[in-house]
C-alpha cells in the first residue's frame, strides 16, 4: 500500500489574519510521488511548500507530513530533516564560505558522524555536477553554482521529501536540464519530489501536475492531462509546453500526429510518420 506522505486536510492559512493565500485546501500526496506543481504569480507555491517542511503552520485544517502533524512541537524536527526544501534564491541558504562546510552544514546538524559526513558530502557534491569542489569558497561562485551548492546541502541531509521551489530559476539551459536529470533519477530511487516551476517542459517531465489559482487547486492529473488544456492555462497565466503547441499547429495543416507535451514524444511521432511515407 502507498503512504500518504504529505495531507493538506480542509487546509488554511493566512499571513496577516485577515487575507488567506489558501483555505479549505485538500490535497495529498503518495509516498515516491513527483508532483509539480504550477500556478501565476501569488498563487501560493511557496506557502503552500513552506507548509510541507513545517517552515509554516496552518490556521485552519490541518497538514500533516509523514502522519504527523506539522503543528505538533514534537515532530518539527523530524519534518524538517526529512523534508528538504530549496529555495529560488540560494543566497537566503548558503550558510558556511567553504562549499565542503555548507554542504555539511545540514547533517551534521543532524548529528550525522564522520567518516558517512564526509560520504554524503562528497555524493550530494556529484549529484549536482560539483565533484571535486570542496575547497572553494562559497562567496566566489556564480548564481548558478551557489544554487547547486544550496541543493547539494539538502540532498546531503537525505531527504525522504524534496521540495524545489523555483530551484532552476537561476540556471542555465545546460544547468536546469542536469538538475532535472538528478531529480528524476532521486525520485527513481524511491525519493519523493515536489517541484515547483514556471517551465511547462519541467512539468511534462512529472508524474503529477497540480495547478493552483489564488490558492485553490484548479487542475490535478497527469502532465498530458494538465498540459493540453490549452485555454485554462492560459487563464491561469499559464501556457501549454512548446510540443504541445506544435503537434496542434501540424494538426491544424493536416499532418496525422497525436497531442505531445514533449519534444521526444513529438520526434517519436514525427519519425514514424516518415516511416508510413
Ligand atoms: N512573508 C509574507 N508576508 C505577507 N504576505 C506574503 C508573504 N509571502 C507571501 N505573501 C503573499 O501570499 C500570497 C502567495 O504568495 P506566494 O509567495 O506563496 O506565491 P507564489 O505562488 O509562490 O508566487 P511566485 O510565483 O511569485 O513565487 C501573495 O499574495 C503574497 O503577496
Ligand atoms: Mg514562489
Amino acid at each position: 500500500m502507498t503512504e500518504t506522505f504529505i495531507d493538506f486536510g480542509d487546509a488554511g492559512f493566512t499571513y496577516d489574519g485577515e487575507r488567506f493565500v489558501f483555505r479549505h485546501l485538500n490535497l495529498t500526496v503518495p509516498q515516491g510521488q513527483f508532483l509539480c506543481l504550477l500556478g501565476g504569480n501569488g498563487s501560493g507555491k511557496s506557502t503552500l511548500a513552506k507548509h510541507i517542511n513545517a517552515l509554516l503552520v496552518p490556521d485552519e485544517g490541518r497538514v500533516d507530513v509523514f502522519g504527523q502533524d506539522t503543528r505538533d512541537p514534537e515532530a518539527t524536527y523530524f519534518i524538517r530533516s526529512n523534508a528538504g526544501l530549496v529555495f529560488q534564491n540560494p543566497d537566503d541558504q548558503i550558510v558556511a564560505s567553504l562549499i565542503e562546510n555548507d554542504v555539511a552544514f545540514g547533517p551534521e546538524n543532524l548529528g550525522v558522524p564522520n567518516p558517512e559526513l564526509r560520504e554524503r558530502v562528497t555524493r550530494a557534491l556529484e549529484e549536482v555536477g560539483l565533484m571535486g569542489f570542496e575547497k572553494h569558497e562559497t562567496n566566489a561562485l556564480s548564481g548558478g553554482q551557489k544554487q547547486r551548492v544550496a541543493i547539494a546541502g539538502v540532498l546531503a541531509m537525505d531527504p525522504a521529501i524534496l521540495i524545489l521551489d523555483e530551484a532552476t530559476a537561476m540556471l542555465d539551459p545546460r544547468g536546469r536540464a542536469g538538475l532535472l536529470r538528478v531529480v528524476r533519477e532521486l525520485h527513481g530511487a524511491g525519493m519523493t519530489v515536489v517541484m515547483i516551476t514556471h517551465y511547462m517542459e519541467e512539468a511534462a517531465q512529472a508524474e503529477r501536475v497540480v495547478v493552483l489559482d489564488r490558492g485553490t487547486v484548479m487542475l490535478d492529473g497527469t502532465p498530458a492531462e494538465v498540459l493540453t488544456r490549452a485555454d485554462e492555462l492560459e487563464a491561469l497565466s499559464l501556457e501549454v509546453p512548446f510540443a504541445c503547441r506544435l503537434s496542434r499547429q501540424l494538426q491544424a495543416r493536416g499532418v496525422p500526429v497525436a497531442t505531445c507535451i514533449t519534444e521526444d514524444e513529438l520526434k517519436e511521432e514525427l519519425c514514424a510518420l516518415r516511416s508510413t511515407m
